[in-house]
């Protein structure tokens, strides 16, 4: 069993995020920068992905992150990852962004349905503090919205819950 996590940043956020959460979850490869993959034929070859994308283009319908995950949207989706478990998290700012609180999670979310993958990581929404977000479900986040500039007192304890979440619905991780 292997899991890839993968992220894409401005300034360096989600970078760490990812990094982070690489030493809590036993059993990941390390973070890769996909601005620095050349495809996404890899992926195929994992059993579980984690996907980490900040939200950059306020209030856009599409192309939300202002990341190279912009670039990957279509091919993620022609992609077959049937019975691969996928899990998101967000990077976004809940307090001057508050009425688009991690948009890009949902768009990204949307392709990987697409391609047939198994999402896994849903977040409920009641620990948070903001206006409106287009990655609701229900009073579920499609995946981990996390905010290291209003809140990153709260990220530890966020980012602990949710890997715990993951040994269990992600098969090779500990
Ligand atoms: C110009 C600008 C636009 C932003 N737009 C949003 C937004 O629409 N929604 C949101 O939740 N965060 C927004 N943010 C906050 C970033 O997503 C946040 O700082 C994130 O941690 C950046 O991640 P990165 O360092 O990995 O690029 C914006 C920040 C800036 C400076």
């Amino acid at each position: 069993m292997s899991v890839g996590i993968y992220f894409a940043t401005t300034t360096g956020k989600t970078e760490d995020i990812a990094d982070r959460l690489h030493k809590l979850l036993k059993g990941s490869n390390p973070p890769k920068d996909l601005a620095e993959l050349s495809d996404l034929s890899e992926f195929s070859s994992l059993d579980g992905i984690i996907c980490g994308i900040p939200t950059w283009n306020t209030g856009a319908d599409s192309e939300r992150s202002g990341t190279a995950w912009d670039e990957v949207l279509e091919e993620i989706g022609s992609l077959n990852l049937n019975n691969k478990k996928v899990a998101i998290f967000g990077l976004g700012d809940s307090s001057t962004y508050t009425e688009n609180f991690c948009d890009a999670m949902e768009e990204l979310h949307s392709y990987f349905i697409k391609a047939g993958a198994s999402m896994v990581g849903y977040v409920n929404k009641d620990t948070y503090t903001f206006d409106e977000s287009k990655s609701l479900i229900g009073n579920f986040f499609c995946g981990l919205p996390l905010d290291e500039d209003s809140e990153s007192d709260l990220t530890d304890s966020r980012l602990n819950s949710w890997a715990d979440e993951l040994k269990i619905e992600m098969p090779g991780l500990e």
